[in-house]
């Protein structure tokens, strides 16, 4: 007379059994109908335009071809191995009917055994001392959180208050004073566990039998950033990133500055322009704006060479992308549901086919040009084609071409969102902290004169270094990571049950007064002086680029383009923020100005602008 647990569920095979065969026998739906949009082949048939097809499930579902002598008797062992193993045409039930259109709601019977598993999932987390909202039956704790999100973005924050947490993570604004710091809600029917001790976000982060692992991602999620090494589990993942890993080391990455460089200085030319022009030399600037253009500027020059402009049409079609994807972030996944033609989804589809044709035209082409030596060019497509080609067997097969264009997208929209923003919020603190911009702009000036820098002069900013980690800490472009237990693990005093979720809320963690001290929330790059590991009290209080196997493949790149962004502006320009400018950052899949970052921008010197 216990309460059922999720493995004593999973075994009511014959309650599940007798379903089915009710289901078989009195299906609610009797009868499919369809009309052909065009002349059709069917079998041995020609179906002309606009006929309508009957399909009598309750007949089929009778057959005695396909269910046998006893069809119409009540016999719910015929479902013993399955549905498709209980008549003799694997297709013969017919209750939810198959294809993109199968029936949405066939998963309802079973969201009711899982809403009594998460009530009882909360029961046995309320024993271990763990408390959240409660659950809500069908969207969990969605519902308020897109409801505090709403109200969130209403909120416009004191333009000196770092404190971004009520409006990127209101759900925990609100819930961690209500329930303390480790906490339980639920995206729907699972759980998810807040975890902000970097101690337990260490064991999550660097468990290294892949027991937790990147949760699966929604399809227009995969769309957007690639189902490459960043989604990718298990073998998979250790494959991709062995290839991916040689195209971000220190000497590849020094070739790639000059690109960098080039491609800020084309930028500047035409904020000097538009400054001469301008009364005063002042010239307002939306400068989130001009960095996401920048970064992708960068991102195709340096991962396509010279067919970065072929690239950019690619990337411009996967920006468009993001649109439709952080929209739908919150909401409940509905399998199947992806196939419904929405307006939004037809729009999707066609731009995520435009992005992969653009990226296949380009890997054909640069698999075309390949000299005898099997040189693909210093360029990120190149190294990563050629070390896939020099992979090898027992590393597993080559990258296809598929994979190629998946990795592509995942370097597209990991690496120029997330730097854009890093960028917009580091001119946003030096604009407000004038001080600080002098001090840079003096070691700039110092290291690399008024030429245009290179890897080694940028190595020895040291001053522009703590500042980028600094705006790191208090904007940290990824707000929060997420992992799934593939079997019930054991962490801290906690028992996370398989399948769970758990979030790791690095904004939080990075503005913890117990790690951080009194002045979390406040803008002082010294903290860094000594290194990551020394600026906190905890060693691993700084998450921004994740720890463990699973780092950011691509800090080095990011910290190396954000450094020679910085000083190439700081060379030339003085900045300081519009009054136009509203405090409101907002979470879109990574951390913006939700209104734009308005920055004054004003030529320094005359020998400045003959740039
Ligand atoms: C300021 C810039 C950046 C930040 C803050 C950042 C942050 C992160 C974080 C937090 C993760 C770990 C996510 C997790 O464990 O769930 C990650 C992974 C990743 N990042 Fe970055 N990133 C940045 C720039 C870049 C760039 C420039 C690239 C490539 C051009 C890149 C490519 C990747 C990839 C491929 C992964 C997945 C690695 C794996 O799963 O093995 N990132 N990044």
């Amino acid at each position: 007379m216990g309460i059922p647990d999720a493995d004593m569920l999973a075994k009511l095979k014959l309650v599940n059994m007798v379903l089915l065969e009710a289901l078989r026998l009195y299906c609610p739906v009797i009868m499919l109908v369809r009309k052909t949009s065009e002349d059709m082949k069917l079998g041995n048939l020609l179906i002309p335009k606009e006929t309508c097809i009957t399909i009598p499930i309750i007949k089929i579902h009778r057959s005695k071809e396909y269910w046998g002598e006893d069809a119409n008797e009540f016999n719910p062992i015929r479902f013993a191995n399955g549905v498709s193993k209980a008549g003799k045409h694997p297709n013969a039930l017919l209750a939810f009917s198959i294809g993109p259109r199968v029936c949405i709601g066939q998963n309802f019977a079973m969201l009711e055994a899982k809403t009594v598993l998460a009530l009882i999932l909360q029961r046995s987390f309320g024993k271990q001392g763990v408390k959240g909202p409660s659950y809500s039956f069908f969207s969990g704790s969605l519902n308020e959180m897109k409801r505090l999100k709403m109200d969130a973005a209403q909120i416009v924050l004191d333009t000196t208050s770092n404190d971004i947490t009520p409006r990127v993570l209101p759900q925990y604004h609100k819930w961690c004073p209500r329930y303390g710091e480790t906490i339980l809600y639920w995206f729907g029917t699972r759980p998810v566990v807040c975890i902000t001790d970097p101690d337990l976000a260490k064991q999550i982060l660097s468990n290294k039998f892949g027991f937790y692992v990147k949760p699966k991602c929604s399809p227009a999620i995969q769309a957007l950033t690639g189902n490459g090494v960043a989604l990718v589990n298990g073998l998979e993942w250790v494959r991709r990133r062995r290839i991916v890993n040689p195209a971000f080391s220190v000497d590849k990455l020094k070739v790639m500055v000059k690109r960098m460089a080039t491609c800020t200085i084309s930028m500047l030319e035409e904020w000097k322009n538009e400054a001469n022009a301008a009364v005063g030399q002042c010239r307002k600037i939306e400068i989130n704006g001009e960095f996401r253009k920048l970064t992708a500027a960068i991102i195709a020059h340096t991962a396509f060479g010279s067919s970065y402009s072929q690239g950019e049409e690619a990337f411009e079609a996967q920006n468009e992308l993001q649109h439709y994807c952080a929209a739908s972030f919150l909401d409940i996944f509905i399998p199947g549901s992806h196939y419904l033609p929405t307006p939004s989804k037809v729009q999707l589809w066609k731009l995520d086919r435009r992005v992969k044709n653009s990226l296949r035209d380009i890997i054909k082409s640069r698999l075309n040009s390949c000299n005898p030596d099997c040189n693909y060019g210093d360029d990120l497509l190149g190294l990563i084609i050629a070390a896939s080609e020099n992979s090898d067997s027992k590393e597993g097969p080559k990258l296809s071409m598929d994979e190629i264009v998946e990795e592509c997208k995942t370097f597209f929209f990991a690496g120029h969102e997330t730097s854009s923003n890093l960028l917009t919020w580091t001119v946003f603190l030096l604009s407000i902290h004038q001080d600080w911009q002098t001090r840079l702009r003096e070691e700039v000036l110092k290291e690399c004169g008024m030429g245009v820098p290179d890897s080694d002069m940028l190595a020895r900013l040291r001053l522009a270094t703590m500042v980028l980690l600094e705006a790191l800490r208090l904007y940290c472009p990824v707000v929060e990571m997420f992992r799934e237990a593939s079997k019930d693990m054991k962490l801290g005093n906690l028992t996370i049950p398989k399948d769970a979720l758990v979030s790791i809320p690095l904004a939080k963690i990075h503005r913890s007064k117990e790690y951080w001290g009194e002045d979390c929330n406040e803008f002082n790059p010294i903290r860094f002086k000594n290194g990551i590991s020394k600026a906190a009290k905890h060693p691993n209080a700084f998450l921004a680029f994740g720890i463990g196997p699973r780092t950011c493949v691509g800090q080095n790149f990011a910290m190396l383009e954000a450094k020679a962004v910085l000083a190439i502006v700081l060379q030339r320009f003085t900045l300081s923020l519009s009054s136009e400018y509203k405090h409101a950052p907002v979470d879109n899949l990574a951390l913006q100005p939700q209104y734009g970052l308005p920055i004054v921008v004003k030529p320094l010197s005359t020998q400045a602008q003959n740039i």
